[in-house]
């Protein structure tokens, strides 16, 4: 079912209201209407950017100023910004459920500036570093580095964000692929569902039982498979959810 505005049916409002187990997956679009672009649309990163070139191993070690330079303008935009409505009302979804799992594919930490407590990061995130040799991890104040630094036993360091081609983080990929495989209802939120094995958490929680509920202004390839799909901005969607949500258990008592 597709639906158009946030005049949720009822039913499907207690449906949720009643729930114990929630997991989630955001993307990108979590984070547009904090002003951060997407990858894939239309005006999105990779429309501007060659991904093979910036965000792979094989990019970095080809020209390792450029891509240093690339996540420090990502690093400034990302400073630059706000959590929005939809990454509060995640967080206070968070409080609602007894069991509550969120997964991102995002690096930019926007659930954690709005409250989230537990994000399972399956990208990674794009303000810390590491060595590329020794692995030593890094911080550095964002703008303040301009030429990639090295660590001292002579690496190069690079931000800790997954790249095309690596591996995820095993514990996180473990983490969310258990909370898949549990919910009761499955959100996926503001991805396009394109990238794996991100985009095969969805379909491991509905082959698993889970209502599965797409938040995306556009369709996606999930959008045919999923239970509900909220055709419209994360942002303008949750907040209106949660509110139906607490409004619903408080007049159940
Ligand atoms: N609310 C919800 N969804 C939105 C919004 C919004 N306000 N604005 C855009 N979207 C949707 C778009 O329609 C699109 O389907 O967000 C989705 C973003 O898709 P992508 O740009 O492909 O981003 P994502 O799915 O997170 O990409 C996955 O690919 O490049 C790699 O590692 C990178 O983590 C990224 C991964």
């Amino acid at each position: 079912m597709t639906i158009t505005d946030t005049n949720f049916p009822t039913e499907t409002i207690e449906l949720l209201a009643g729930m114990e187990s929630i997991a989630v997956l955001t993307g990108a679009g979590i984070s547009a209407e904090s002003g951060v672009a997407t990858f894939r649309d239309k005006d999105g990163l990779w429309s501007r950017f060659n991904p093979a070139e910036l965000a792979s191993m094989d990019g970095f070690l080809a020209n390792p100023q450029l891509v240093w330079d690339w996540y420090q303008y990502r690093r400034g935009i990302i400073d630059s910004v706000q959590p929005n409505p939809g990454h509060r009302a995640l967080a206070e979804m968070e409080e609602l459920f007894p069991r509550f799992t969120l997964s991102t594919q995002n690096v930019d930490r926007l659930h954690q500036s709005a409250g989230s407590r537990k994000v399972l990061e399956l990208h990674g995130n794009i303000i810390d570093n590491f060595c590329v040799d020794c692995r030593k991890s890094f911080e550095f104040p964002t703008g303040d580095v301009e030429k990639i630094p090295r660590c001292e036993c002579g690496g190069l360091i690079r931000p800790s964000v997954v790249w095309f081609g690596e591996m995820l983080p095993e514990e996180v990929l473990r983490a969310s692929d258990m909370a898949a495989r549990q919910a009761q209802v499955y959100f996926s939120i503001g991805t396009s569902a394109e990238v794996f094995p991100a985009a095969q958490l969805p379909l491991i929680a509905q082959s698993h039982g889970a209502v599965l509920v797409e938040i995306n202004p556009h369709e996606t390839q999930l959008s045919s498979v999923a239970d509900f799909s909220l055709r419209m901005p994360a942002g303008e969607a949750l907040p209106v959810l949660v509110e139906r949500i607490k409004h619903v258990r408080a007049s159940a008592g």
